[in-house]
């Protein structure tokens, strides 16, 4: 996790480091810092804390220099203080490093370097890495040379960037593993680095992406790429299409509010030049699926974590009623240590927004070994998820900055509600009338999406009034089911108020010894096939006292009639239901939140990129 900027340039780095920092923010916050090369010497400023910290920090002594790194922090060995804040700096002052990743095997190289005398400063694993530099520098290496042999030393996965002051010309930066990207930006007469997209996206759209295993030395001018082994590497020049004022607030208060308002833009994005309305046909090139592929699919299973997981869940009922091909979800971090029954007929379909997040990706390379299909659904443009895969499905939902994700939950419901269709096609189970009215049922998304977004403030007046409720329990079935899970983990991850969902039909297994007035009941209740017994459920948690929040379909009078407090969303068919029931979900999450005072876009202990295990 945690965020990494670096400069070399001719303007002050310090306000370019900063602004990095600022939108890598959500990568975590609890503390940061920036190293600046200012008159032959490394200045260091750093804090425990958020960014603006930092900033005023910088403030009151301020540091000036043409070169220079920076990086936020979500801790993993060592509490968040100053002590343990980077960039850390070498025993001679002269090489300075910032890390995200973690040094698994710290312990020994840290007792291994206390023999030898050198003194540690934090107690974080990352100190041991600019340590190891100066060491390998000893025997009258440069800096690349020592940043190449301190590599070696090191377990785990990492993204580095380490800067000399006796090299004032250049940056390095290294990347192994899977511990976040590492971008390249090209400037006029100045090279931006950081983990990812939007922290320079203001200065330049020209990137390359650092594969596992590779390291750059950046200076004001070119970037040279090479393996770890010293081998020149050609990187693919990438031209960024996000537009750097999505990545602001804007109009909005929090990003996680903005981002809820973008979904009519992205799901109309998510359609754009796919589908064919005339045909009643879907086009996704990015994903390699040829009609012999179509038809050698036995098995598909579909991996990911957190929100992205949950909309795994509900693309396993579209790709099963509408293709008929078995579906197995599973989260990424069970995956990966499951020994899985794979072949090269099961297509393993990763979910991830980021296309960092550690699991997934261990999820991905566990199943390209054992022979199957990989392939993706991303949003973060060149990130390993994306290359990772045989064919992939783009998001088109830009930057998405709030930990709390939204816009990338509907974008994939959508994607996979297509590749279902695309799959039913190539397989023949699909009539044309059937999958042209699959296909035209999509048109009516955007609209439904702004009429959701229209009744912010109904939705906004219920969350007043349950804003201090301490727990709650959410209710879904079928294909809204997982909109249960999705909304209970809203609410818990912003307001941190205990959120459980469950499936419905097991409640009398159990979580109905829980209701009572204390413990009120969100059911969601859209016109679908489980409607019935939907309705049926929510009149046994009533008979047991409990106050109900009803998600339903406009004009249902029955439902409003169970109900305590109603969200109302518009008619849609069933498949497509969960885009639209979802939303008044993350509406209420977010007020609540907000009225709580709560830090919506920063929750505590929480980060946007899972770069760890
Ligand atoms: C973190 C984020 C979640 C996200 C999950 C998976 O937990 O806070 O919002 O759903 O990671 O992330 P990914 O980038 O793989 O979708």
């Amino acid at each position: 996790m945690c965020g990494i900027v670096g400069y070399i340039g001719e303007k002050d780095a310090t306000p370019i480091i900063l602004s990095g920092l600022k939108r890598l923010e959500y990568r975590g916050y609890d503390s940061a810092g920036l190293a600046v090369l200012q008159d032959g010497k490394i200045e260091i400023r750093r804090d425990a804390g958020k960014l603006s910290q930092l900033s005023a920090l910088v403030n009151d002594q301020p540091v000036h220099g043409k070169v220079g790194i920076g990086h936020t922090r979500w801790a993993t060995h060592g509490i968040p203080s100053a002590r343990n804040a980077h960039p850390h700096l070498g025993t001679t002052g002269r090489v300075v490093v910032v890390h995200n990743g973690i040094v698994e095997n710290f312990l020994e190289l840290r007792e291994e370097l206390a023999v030898e005398g050198v003194p540690f400063n934090s107690d974080t694993d990352s100190e041991v890495i600019v340590h190891l530099i100066e060491r390998s520098m000893g025997g009258g290496n440069d800096l690349v040379e020592g940043v190449r042999l301190a590599l070696r030393n090191l377990k785990g996965a990492h993204g580095i960037v380490v800067m000399s002051a006796d090299e004032p010309d250049k940056i390095v930066a290294a990347r192994i593993g899977n511990a976040g990207g590492v971008v390249i930006g090209f400037g006029e007469g100045e090279m931006f680095i950081a983990s990812d997209i939007p922290a320079i996206l203001e200065y330049t759209r020209k990137m390359i992406f650092l594969e596992s295993f590779q390291m750059a030395v950046i200076t004001k001018d070119s970037v040279t790429v090479q393996t770890l082994d010293g081998k020149k590497v050609e990187s693919q020049v990438h031209s960024i299409s996000w537009d750097p004022v999505a990545a602001e607030k804007g109009e909005y208060r929090h990003f996680m509010q903005k981002e809820i308002h973008e979904q009519v833009r992205s799901l109309t994005d998510t359609l754009a030049g796919r589908v064919d309305f005339e045909e009643g046909r879907i086009r996704l090139p990015e994903l390699n699926l040829t009609p012999e592929l179509g038809q050698q699919i036995k098995k598909i299973i579909i991996t990911a974590c957190g929100t992205a997981a949950h909309a795994g869940m509900v693309g396993k009922t579209m790709i099963e009623r509408i293709a008929r091909i078995p579906v197995e979800v599973d989260i990424a971090s069970e995956f990966r240590y499951r020994e899985p029954l794979v072949d090269e007929n099961t297509v393993v379909l990763a979910i991830s927004q980021s296309g960092e997040t550690a699991d997934t990706l261990a999820a991905m390379e566990e199943a390209r070994q054992r022979g199957a299909v990989v392939w993706s659904i991303v949003n973060a443009i060149g990130s390993q998820a994306m290359r990772l895969a045989d064919g992939y499905i783009s998001m088109q939902t830009g930057p998405e900055i709030g930990v709390a994700s939204t816009k990338a939950f509907t974008a994939p419901l959508v994607d996979l509600y297509m590749l279902a269709v695309l799959l039913g096609d190539l397989r023949g189970t699909l009539s044309a009338d059937v999958r042209k009215k699959l296909v035209g049922d999509l048109r009516l998304i955007p609209d439904l999406v702004g009429r959701c977004l229209d009744r912010e403030d109904d939705v906004r007046q219920v969350a007043r009034v349950m804003k201090d409720v301490r727990n709650m329990l959410y209710l879904g079935r079928g294909i809204n089911m997982p909109i249960a899970y999705e909304g209970a983990l809203k609410l818990k991850e912003i307001s941190y108020i205990h959120a459980e969902a469950y499936p419905a039909g097991e409640m009398k297994h159990g979580p109905i010894a829980l209701v009572d007035r204390d413990m009120p009941v969100l059911a969601i209740v859209p016109r679908d096939p489980w409607y019935e017994k939907m309705i049926s459920q929510i009149e046994q948690a009533k008979a047991r006292g409990g106050c109900v929040l009803v998600l339903a379909t406009d004009g249902d009078d029955r439902a409003a009639e169970l109900a305590d407090h109603i969200f109302w969303v518009p008619e849609i068919s069933w498949m497509l239901s969960p885009v639209l029931t979802v939303i008044p979900l993350q509406i209420f999450a977010y007020h609540i939140a907000s009225y709580r005072g709560l830090d919506v876009d920063q929750p505590r202990n929480l980060a946007k990129s899972v770069t760890v295990e």
